[in-house]
């Protein structure tokens, strides 16, 4: 099976902290050694990463242009990147029983970096990858979802619409790059500690609650590198099993009847 283990370069988002940057110290740890892109935008955070990897600054608020130089730009100076790992993300409370507190503004900014920008990043990278993939390279796209993704957190209900929309995505790339050699690789994590929280001034609450980054980081690069569809865990997985067993096969179906009309 295609696996993580077969990237020559990989650009991972959300580097800058928790989960994305945890992936980018293991991923260039691989055996492999991958070559590794760290994008965020706190450039001091990415001054830390660049002594063991490659940086570019990036903030995804913003518009399909500036996203489609983005792209153009990384693959004209890594034209080997075959992976991408997307992991930028944002979280915010919503509480629709006082909706004068919603800030509509900081909500289309979430759905915007949390899917919107990823959409549009996927869709500007798929020619590169596929046709690196056509030449013989397995290209692999692992975008980071999350448990909410399948069971909403009403408290984050536009956070976990956001995850819901990137997660169906992910089902339906998966069904049309079947036999491409670009393989899809939706990584789905639990409550896990990172910064996520701070903009909520929830982490200290979190602490208890999550897994640790040393426990997940492991369970994760495992789904990597076996090349799994779907790598998750904890109550992340539970979710998976109980409402999604058998949906996989129902949207391939679907789209194999779709193209016989
Ligand atoms: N931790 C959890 O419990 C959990 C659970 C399920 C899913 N997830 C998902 O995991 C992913 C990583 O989150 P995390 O938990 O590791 O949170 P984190 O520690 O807050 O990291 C989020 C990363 O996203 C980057 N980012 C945020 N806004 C951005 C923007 N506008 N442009 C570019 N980069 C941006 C941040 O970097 P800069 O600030 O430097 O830009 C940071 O590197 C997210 O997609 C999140 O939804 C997390």
């Amino acid at each position: 099976m295609p696996s993580i283990n077969d990237s020559r370069c990989v650009l991972v988002t959300g580097a800058t902290a928790g989960i994305g940057r945890a992936l980018a110290y293991a991923i260039s740890d691989l055996p492999s050694k991958p070559r590794v892109i760290a994008a965020g935008r706190r450039q001091d955070r990415l001054d830390e990463l660049a002594s063991k990897m490659d940086t570019i600054q990036i903030d995804f608020e913003t518009d399909k242009e500036t996203i489609k130089k983005f792209v153009d730009d990384t693959i004209a100076k890594y034209p080997d990147l075959d992976t991408l790992v997307l992991s930028a993300g944002v979280q915010y409370e919503t509480w629709f029983q006082k909706p004068e507190t919603i800030d509509l503004d900081k909500l289309l900014s979430e759905l915007n970096v949390n899917y919107t920008s990823i959409l549009t990043t996927i869709t500007y990278f798929l020619p590169h990858l596929l046709k690196l993939a056509a030449d013989g390279r397995p290209c692999f796209i692992c975008p980071v979802t999350a448990g909410l993704g399948i069971t909403p957190g009403a408290w984050v209900a536009n956070y976990s619409a956001s995850k819901a929309a990137l997660h169906s995505l992910c089902y339906s790339l998966h069904a049309h790059l079947q036999g491409t050699n670009v393989h899809i690789m939706e990584i789905i994590p639990p409550l896990v500690e990172s910064e996520l929280h701070d903009a909520e001034d929830t982490t200290k609450m979190l602490t208890n609650k999550w897994m640790p980054l040393e426990e997940y980081i492991p369970v994760t690069m495992d789904g990597l590198t076996k090349g799994d569809f779907q790598i998750s865990s904890g109550v992340s997985l539970a979710g998976l099993n109980r409402f999604e067993t058998g949906k996989e096969e129902v949207v391939m179906k679907g789209l194999e009847v779709r193209k016989s009309w």
